[in-house]
């Protein structure tokens, strides 16, 4: 038993880095040994009376909004922790650990549900640009719903590691993204397609080639409150607007695609099967190829007139230029209609080399594509927001940069 005079001294302060890394930990569901670990850190190395309550009080406080089998792992590590380290246990641990047992044993816990929702937050250090536009608040929290089984969907239930980097790119680098029609392939559970709308990229459109994947995506979605868009003829300018696209590689074609002009292309995790990887380059060309980028361009914006029409200024609708504003050579469309210039296409793609023979095959398939692969994996790193993840490392992802060698290089 243990009285509250026994312990005394002061509550832990939950601005404190460590206290957010536990509670980031926690309702991104961490494993518990990493839980254990964020603890003992609190503790300067033990789990005291003050880091159980923090945890009470912080972590476990609505034990209904966790997957069960999970709190219920962790409580028994921890407790499991503390004796042995021969610390005092809280009263209330072992009440909650046993009402789990005792639950799991009467069936009143419920079935094992194969979904749970994780929570993925984003602790932005002092001084981000972000955090001045959103001046409340340092940390970006997104529920997501994933599967316990990795290979459902397709593989596209689970968050990989790889979409926590681009997500990371995208939260610490948004000039790179904002404004932009960003098109996302094997989007997965979405995470990366709500950085994008939290940036405000002008346009986000996520595609998968997976049914149960889209759903699942597509939930994640409003579960973040942003509007889905299925339909292809649909035109919403409003930015809390997402697009979702069914969209198998294999079948992917140039007409299907016709109406999307991406400025930027991404893709997390996407090169693992040898079997789809000449679809994904196909589909990559068809993206990012700018050859086709004026007349493609004339269907997007300037629907209804043919390629050698002439606007009532004495224009051209559609035009290609070399832009050499900023000293660099690069194809940019001028669309005729709305007087903007558009950059060449360029494709930001993370993977995990779990097989260097599948990455290999990659970027051979990619040269004799004719696209342009470069490797950005020590020039271009994100800000790590996701300190408190000990299941994931940003030194684990290579980043590609990938252009189609159509274009025009002036030197
Ligand atoms: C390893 S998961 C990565 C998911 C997500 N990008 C992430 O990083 O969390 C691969 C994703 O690519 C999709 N995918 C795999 N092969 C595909 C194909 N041939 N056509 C379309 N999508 C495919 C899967 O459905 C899945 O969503």
């Amino acid at each position: 038993m243990v009285a509250d005079s026994e312990f005394g001294g002061t509550a832990m302060d939950p601005s404190l880095p460590g206290c957010k890394y536990l509670v980031s930990a926690i309702l991104a569901m961490e494993p518990s040994e990493c839980l254990i670990s964020h603890a003992r850190a609190c503790g300067g190395g033990s789990i005291t009376y003050q880091v159980q309550q923090f945890i009470l009080d912080h972590c476990i406080s609505k034990p209904n909004d966790f997957y069960a089998p999970y709190l219920n792992n962790f409580l028994k590590k921890l407790i499991t922790q503390i004796e042995s380290h021969h610390g005092t246990v809280l009263d209330q641990f072992y009440e909650l650990y046993a009402h789990y047992i005792t639950s799991s044993k009467d069936g009143s816990l419920g079935k094992r549900d194969s979904r749970i929702v994780k929570r993925i937050s984003f602790l932005f250090p002092d001084g981000c640009s972000d955090v001045q536009k959103c001046p409340h608040s340092r940390v970006l929290t997104f529920p997501l719903q994933c599967s316990l089984n990795m290979l459902e969907g397709d593989t596209g239930c689970s968050i990989w590691p790889s979409s926590l980097f681009l997500s990371e790119l995208i939260l610490s680098r948004p000039e790179l993204f904002s404004n932009k029609l960003c098109f996302e392939i094997g989007s997965g559970v979405g995470l990366v397609g709500l950085c994008l709308a939290h940036v405000k990229a002008s346009k986000v459109i996520l595609s998968d080639g997976d049914l149960s994947t889209l759903a699942n995506m597509k939930f994640n979605l409003e579960l973040n409150n942003l509007n889905v868009e299925t339909d292809m003829l649909q035109r919403n300018e409003d930015t809390s607007t997402v697009k979702c696209l069914y969209l198998p590689w294999e079948s992917a074609s140039e007409s299907q695609l016709q109406d999307i002009v991406p400025d930027v292309v991404l893709g997390a995790d996407v090169i693992y099967d040898p079997v789809c990887l000449p679809h994904l380059v196909r589909l990559l060309t068809i993206l990012l190829n700018p050859t086709d980028l004026d007349f493609r361009g004339q269907l997007t914006s300037c629907k209804g007139h043919s390629p050698n029409s002439i606007h009532e200024n004495g224009e051209p609708y559609c035009k290609g230029a070399i832009d050499r504003s900023d000293g660099r050579y690069k194809t940019v469309k001028n669309d005729g209609c709305n007087g903007q210039q558009k950059e060449t296409p360029v494709a930001y793609i993370a993977c995990v080399v779990r097989n260097v023979e599948t990455f290999n095959y990659f970027l051979s398939l990619g040269n004799q594509a004719n696209l342009d692969i470069d490797d950005l994996t020590d020039s271009l790193k994100p800000m790590n927001l996701l300190m408190y993840m000990q299941s994931y490392n940003q030194a684990d992802i290579k980043l590609l940069r990938i252009t189609c060698s159509h274009t025009i290089r002036l030197q």
